[in-house]
């Protein structure tokens, strides 16, 4: 139990965190890589500008700093126009920190390269499958990072983003990930708690993301397949990495950060059970994976894109001595009895306070977040996940690692083939457990 729990503290010192509450790091006040000498201004640059990208970058210009936003870059124009035109609307209560002349909003695949280098702070929310090549940038320009989750859709991805954060370590980049669990209140008083020892050692979890799925944009005369896939990202392994990527990463990412590792081994099943249609690309629809970490503990993770079935975004962490409940924020012991409740009245919006931590830490010149390298061994737990469930077979945490495993494409371009493509009948290929195969 004691050794557990060392372990489990150096895990959580190593990944930083909610490093801010544990370590003390050296101020960066003559940090020349800190660019606000002339004035208190914080410029940040989104790259990404959709859903996400906004929200982000509406969350930054509301903390209690004077942060700019001075640049932005997306792939299409209409969705930085769109966005543009959000933040800076006569109600929104960003407008004045709007600035975005002509000049610095920039689009296409390339378009970060040119974004990134006006800001002193960079929020990355593409979808998953740039975020290496984003990552890399932003790191190599010594820029502060915001990034969204996943970090990564393959293994070639992650790797590149675990050397990146070595790199950001290094120069001493605050670096925020979008796994927001971690910056919500019940979430670390759970982990508190947890780490307190209310519910002993983990001996099994489970996590849970079930709901109906998402979008479909259809396809439209004079689209190349790469702006159709683009459209369509979520459908595509290489942007997106599948929903068991995409999305049940905040669920396996909570076992993890309690659990103070990560698995080394997955088996599991899945297929496609409604997801029919040539519109949904290559994409499974349920997955179900069992996670064995070192010590034979098991997570039992389920995810599910179906209407009308049984809907559950949540974790539960069963110790010796009780269960964790993430969604109802509570503690039980082996008999039921609710040993912590977390007050929901208590609850913080976790997306706000990413960024109140990470602007806080930057005028001060504080170096607090280095959150880049759980984040990418986050994702490869759920790449793991699917490369169990597509090939049917037991495979390896290390082996899938360090297999070099990449589908990205060769070329960025709206003319170039992207790496999976439409049969004659516009059928996507669609892997077959038993049939696929990674590594053996
Ligand atoms: N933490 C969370 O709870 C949370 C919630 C929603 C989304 N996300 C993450 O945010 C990311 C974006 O999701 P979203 O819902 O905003 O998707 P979205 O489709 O609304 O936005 C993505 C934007 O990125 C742009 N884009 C795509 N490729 C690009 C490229 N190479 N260069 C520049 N721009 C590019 C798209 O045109 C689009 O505007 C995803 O990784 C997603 O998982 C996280």
């Amino acid at each position: 139990m004691e050794k557990n729990k060392k372990t489990r503290r150096e895990f959580v010192k190593q990944s930083s965190l909610l490093a801010g509450s544990l370590i003390t790091f050296p101020a960066l006040a003559n940090n020349s890589l800190f660019n606000t000498a002339i004035d208190n201004t914080i410029k940040v640059a989104l790259v990404g500008c959709g859903g996400r990208g906004t929200g982000a970058a509406m969350q930054a210009m509301l903390t209690k700093q004077n942060v700019k936003l001075v640049a932005m870059a997306d792939a299409f124009k209409g969705r930085l126009d769109d966005c543009l035109k959000s933040l800076s609307a006569d109600d929104s209560k960003v407008k004045n920190r709007v600035a975005v002349p002509e000049e610095n909003r920039f689009v296409g695949f390339d378009a970060y390269k040119k974004a990134i280098p006006l800001a002193d702070v960079v929020i990355l929310a593409t979808p998953p499958g740039f975020r290496p090549m984003h990552f890399e940038e932003a790191v190599q320009q010594g820029k502060q990072i915001f990034m969204e989750k996943p970090v990564a859709t393959d293994p070639a991805g992650v790797k590149r983003v675990l050397d990146a954060a070595e790199i950001a370590k290094k120069k001493k980049l605050n670096v925020v990930v979008g796994l927001q669990r971690h910056y919500q209140s019940s979430y670390r008083a759970l982990y508190k708690m947890f780490d307190a020892g209310l519910i002993g050692n983990i001996v099994s979890a489970q996590a849970w993301w079930n709901d109906s799925g998402v979008w479909v944009n259809p396809r439209k005369p004079g689209q190349t397949e790469m702006e159709y896939q683009m459209r369509n990202w979520y459908y595509f392994n290489w942007i997106c990495g599948d929903h068991i990527v995409e999305q049940h990463i905040h669920n396996i990412d909570v076992v993890n950060w309690f659990k103070g590792g990560y698995p080394v081994k997955a088996q599991g099943m899945g297929g496609r059970e409604v997801r029919k249609g040539k519109e949904f690309g290559e994409i499974f629809d349920h997955h179900y994976v069992e996670f064995q970490y070192a010590d034979g503990a098991i997570l039992n993770s389920q995810c599910r894109h179906i209407k009308g079935t049984y809907s559950r975004v949540d974790e539960q962490i069963v110790g010796t001595s009780g269960t964790i409940f993430g969604a109802a924020k509570k503690i039980v012991d082996r008999s039921g009895n609710v040993i912590f409740q977390f007050e929901k009245a208590n609850e913080n919006d976790p997306y706000q306070t990413e960024h109140d931590e990470l602007f806080e830490a930057i005028a001060k010149g504080e170096y607090k977040f280095a959150d880049a390298e759980n984040a990418a061994k986050s994702t490869m737990t759920a790449i793991l996940g699917r490369l169990a469930t597509y090939s049917g077979e037991m495979v390896e945490f290390d082996k899938a690692l360090n297999s070099g495993l990449s589908i990205a494409p060769a070329t960025f371009d709206w003319n170039a083939a992207p790496p999976v493509l439409p049969d004659k009948d516009g059928w996507y290929p669609i892997a077959v457990p038993g049939v696929t195969k990674f590594f053996s």
